[in-house]
């Protein structure tokens, strides 16, 4: 019996999280934020004072943090050496530093054995992120690559800010996407096998049951 592993993987505000969410809950599936985890790794960072502009500062540190992901959909939860850092995570800190930390390639190696250990736990699971098709499991049978227009992102994640300046957020993300996707290791791109899905002209509703729909194809 293959566990169903269904990869979610797009660029910052094209509705990843919400739609990870809101499928796993439908199908009973564990949830996995794996970009999360990286704001975890970045805020442990930030918070023990390493220079998270030298790539060689975050390399030598990277296997001391200690990451928990909670996988339940409904209640997800994230805890960096025992914190609770749900909230401290989405900050403007962690926010602005995070893509040249996930660019080190000794933070992949550490999160990329974590977030295989949980998947491989029991039950089906969807996972989100950059990566999760390409590398970090491969050989999910469903693979979504959820994409859409810059200031649709930029909405979406202005308003999840609590009414953050749309201009300024849309730049913030363009500018993680360009680090994101021009990375060296596990870039941000479309793994072979997946589904593109342009979320712009769909409610959240309607992209949650699309991808239940592929989910659903291959059971
Ligand atoms: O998904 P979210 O916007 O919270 O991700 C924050 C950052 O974490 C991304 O901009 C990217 O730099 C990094 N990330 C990654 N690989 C993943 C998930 C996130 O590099 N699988």
């Amino acid at each position: 019996l293959v566990p169903l592993v269904v990869a979610i993987d797009g660029p910052s505000g094209s509705g990843k999280s919400s739609t990870s969410r809101g499928v796993a809950a439908r199908l009973g599936l564990r949830y996995l934020d794996t970009g999360a985890m990286y704001r975890g790794m970045t805020w442990w960072m930030l918070e023990n004072g390493v220079d998270v502009s030298d790539p060689s500062a975050v390399a030598a540190r990277a296997r001391e943090a200690r990451i928990e992901s909670g996988t339940d959909p409904l209640a997800p939860t994230i805890t960096v050496d025992g914190v609770d850092v749900a909230e401290a995570i989405r900050g403007e800190a962690v926010t602005g530093a995070v893509s040249p930390v996930s660019a080190v390639p000794e933070v992949r190696a550490v999160l990329l054995d974590l977030q295989r250990s949980i998947i491989a736990a029991d039950g089906g699971i969807v996972v989100e992120g950059r990566d999760i098709g390409s590398v970090v499991a491969p050989d999910a049978p469903v693979k979504v690559y959820l994409t859409a227009d810059p200031e649709a992102r930029a909405l979406r994640r202005a308003a999840e800010e609590g009414g953050s300046d749309v201009a300024a957020t849309q730049q913030s993300l363009l500018a993680r996407d360009k680090i994101d996707s021009g990375r060296t290791v596990s870039p941000l791109t479309m793994a072979e096998g997946a589904v593109h899905l342009d979320t712009t002209p769909y409610s959240l509703d309607e992209v949650i049951g699309l991808v239940v729909d592929l989910v659903e194809a291959v059971e």
